[in-house]
């Protein structure tokens, strides 16, 4: 029987809600048919956007969306994405499948979107192959309230009010595909875009500046960094993919042994040690802790379906994708107090999605589930909590058995979400809540095999259920939990 311990009385950090955020590239299906279908396409749709999967979205209690990239970010002109339709530019887009961009989602087709899901906005601006003007007109013609020449642009397009603009990305991947920088080279570039990203309504519409951080282990990136131009920015992006195999051969996403079952699980494991190791390097240059860590890019990276275009990086996702985004956003909550925001990539028919589509079929992935259990912690305070487990090494990655948080609301509602990593063992826990007498609990499981996932002939192979096996004691539960599983206990 493990020991599962949580103390209401250690209130550590508040759970920023956008550390459940999602990103959404012009790559693939992600944008064109999953988000956005056009106002004449037999897909219902409300001006554009297509309504199973905003309804989807917004049940699943999506905080913020970033956008137009990724890779794409850094060739990606906005100007060539606003006005008449018919007269909008048409581009190739040379990182993603080589497809033709026609530009019909722009600006204002994305806000629109943003406000159909009543999210936050976070977009990422072009350092790459774009200018200071280029992002500086850009964050005017969204922000700008007043007389100007890209207000009254704004305005001739249709839109009369600015809108909300809350995070802007300064690039993307500025050491890869965004420029090849080196990091003395990417913060100096930084520094001199950054300042021309302006304020224009501070009080009402202030915008958190996100500078291009690490990928994975570079340190380096992060120390020269922060070490040059921490003093601008708000925010730094760390990007994290859990690949199982190597880049070249990633594997399977539903075809995989137990040994690679581990093995992913335990690489995504990995990123809290990543994300430790950075922030020691942060607080160095920044003992105030002024500066957040941004996530925003992470998720399961496998092989495309067979038969699909490569560049389109479309992928199913199984239990085992589900169980890595449970044990990740533990992860993120109890890093909060140094956590700010997290993008899993990317929102539909791209890398670890919640939703997949079909032309006018769409339907929820494991990692959905997830996401819309774990809702309950948005906005709550991280509470201390502990399991003792076991812990395996694969590959050299630890990975514990379960992995668990626990936050509190402002009622006093607890919610604690476990991890059970193991693909063949249960897990019988014995909770104990420290001064707290318990009145109700309810629960919630997913649950399956670890190759187990929802397809266009059965969609809800893999689906949250209320979970029952567990009895209540004075100051908490004992329960039994399944092998391979995401329980939710909501305790009060
Ligand atoms: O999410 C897919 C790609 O992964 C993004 O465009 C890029 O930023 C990262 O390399």
């Amino acid at each position: 029987m493990e020991k599962y311990l949580i103390n209401p009385n250690q209130k550590i950090s508040h759970i920023s809600k956008d550390i459940y955020g999602h990103f959404s590239e012009h790559l693939g299906r992600c944008i064109y048919e999953g988000l956005f279908v056009g106002e004449d396409s037999p897909i219902p749709n409300v001006n554009g956007m297509r309504c199973d999967v905003v309804n989807a979205l917004k049940e699943m209690g999506i905080p913020v969306l970033r956008w137009p990239g990724g890779c794409f970010a850094d060739e990606y002109h906005w100007k060539d994405g606003i006005g008449p339709k018919e007269n909008r530019k048409k581009m190739i887009n040379t990182h993603w499948g080589g497809v033709v961009e026609d530009n019909s989602f722009g600006t204002h087709e994305f806000m629109e979107l943003c406000s159909q899901l009543g999210c936050d906005s976070y977009i990422a601006g072009n350092v790459g192959s774009g200018t200071v003007q280029e992002m500086s007109e850009w964050v005017e013609y969204m922000t700008f309230g007043g007389l100007s020449p890209m207000s009254e642009l704004r305005k001739q397009n249709g839109r009369e009010e600015p809108w909300r603009l809350k995070y802007f990305g300064v690039g993307n991947e500025n050491w890869g595909c965004g420029g090849n920088m080196s990091p003395e080279y990417y913060a100096d570039t930084f520094k001199r875009y950054a300042t021309y990203v302006r304020n224009y309504d501070s009080k009402n519409n202030w915008i958190y500046k996100v500078a291009c951080g690490p990928n994975s282990e570079d340190y380096r990136w992060t120390e020269e960094v922060m070490k040059r131009a921490h003093w601008i920015m708000n925010g730094l992006a760390l990007h994290y993919y859990t690949v199982t195999g190597n880049w070249s051969k990633k594997g399977s996403a539903t075809e995989f042994t137990r040994e690679e079952y581990y093995t992913t699980l335990s690489k995504a494991y990995k990123i809290d040690r990543i994300i430790s190791r950075h922030l020691e390097i942060m607080n160095r240059y920044d003992p105030d802790r002024r500066v957040d860590l941004i996530v925003d890019e992470w998720g399961t990276w496998h092989d495309v379906e067979p038969g699909t275009n490569p560049g389109f990086l479309y992928q199913q996702n199984t239990m085992r994708d589900a169980v890595v985004a449970a044990l990740t956003l533990n992860i993120f909550n109890k890093h909060s107090d140094r956590i700010r925001m997290a993008n899993i990539a990317q929102t539909i028919n791209v890398l670890q999605s919640v939703a997949l589509t079909d032309g006018e079929d769409m339907l929820l992935t494991p990692t959905y589930y997830v996401f819309k259990m774990y809702k309950d912690h948005q906005n709550n305070t991280l509470l201390g909590s502990y399991i003792t487990t076991e812990k395996e090494k694969y590959d050299g990655n630890e990975l514990p058995q379960l992995i668990e948080s626990a936050s509190v609301d402002e009622n006093g509602t607890i919610y604690s979400t476990i991890a059970n990593t193991s693909a063949d063992a249960g897990a019988e826990i014995k909770c104990q809540i420290a001064d707290f007498e318990v009145s109700e609990i309810k629960a919630e499981i997913l649950c399956g095999k670890p190759e187990d996932y929802n397809s266009f002939s059965e969609k809800e192979t893999v689906k949250s259920a209320e979970f029952k096996d567990f009895t209540v004691s004075k100051d908490g539960f004992t329960a039994k939990l399944p092998p391979c599983c995401v329980v939710k206990f909501v305790v009060k």
